[in-house]
């Protein structure tokens, strides 16, 4: 190798290791070929520094933030928990952190962006004829199981309840309703009200046959 050759290595060895130092601390940021100091949590860059200054950072204006040390000139907007889209706000957005939603009551988180809900669904409704095996919570839907055998639901029984048993049957029950009964007393009562007005007619027709009877 000649002396120019090692020479060139050397220099392009020392360029790279050069260039690879080049480039800010962390925390720094570059700007216009230059490193800046980064602002702290919750301020945002107001002023690059310049040869003699150093950045000048202000506060994060109301419902914006930056959670870290950043060279950002603008804060970020800070998210909205949306009614319509089944959020409220679990934690309020600081300067230094974004807010956090959670589901609203009867809704449960079926999106989560941790450590955020960003969308959340309203409880399932269990059918007529089905049971609620488990109530929803705000990360699970509500199980819904079908009532067999001879028990019913109308779909807000957290168990099947059993069909009631009737001397007398008006009406079967089904998986979603209850069997309904003949009232015994009433039909009883219905039974001797007719003889008992039979027995009048004919007490009626007797007498009055034997009234016209000719003499
Ligand atoms: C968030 O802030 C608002 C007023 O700015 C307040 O009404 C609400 O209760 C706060 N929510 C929580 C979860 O701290
Ligand atoms: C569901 O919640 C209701 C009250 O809201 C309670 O009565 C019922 O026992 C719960 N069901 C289950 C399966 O935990």
């Amino acid at each position: 190798m000649s002396k120019f050759t090692y020479m060139f290595i050397t220099c392009t060895f020392l360029f790279i290791i050069i260039m690879s130092c080049y480039g800010c601390k962390q925390v720094e940021y570059g700007i216009d070929s230059k490193c800046c100091p980064m602002c702290s949590p919750g301020y945002f860059v107001h002023r690059h520094c310049t040869e003699y200054t150093v950045t000048t950072c202000l506060p994060c204006p109301s419902s914006t933030f930056i959670g870290e040390p950043s060279g950002l000139e603008k804060c970020r907007s800070c998210t909205t928990c949306d009614t319509n889209l089944g959020l409220r706000i679990q934690k309020n957005c600081t300067s230094v952190s974004d807010t956090t939603c959670d589901p609203l009551e009867g809704n449960f988180c079926s999106r989560f962006s941790p450590p955020s809900c960003s969308l959340a669904q309203k409880h399932t409704q269990c059918e007529p004829g089905q049971y609620i095996k488990q109530n929803g919570t705000a990360s699970t839907d509500t199980v819904c199981t079908d009532c067999v055998g001879d028990t019913y639901s109308d779909g807000s029984f957290s168990t099947c309840r059993s069909h009631t048993q009737c001397k007398l049957m008006r009406k079967g029950g089904t998986s979603s309703s209850d069997a309904e009964c003949e009232d015994v007393v009433t039909i009883i009562a219905i039974i001797l009200s007719l003889l008992l007005l039979l027995t009048m007619m004919l007490i009626f027709f007797w007498c009055w046959e034997k009234r016209n009877i000719p003499v």
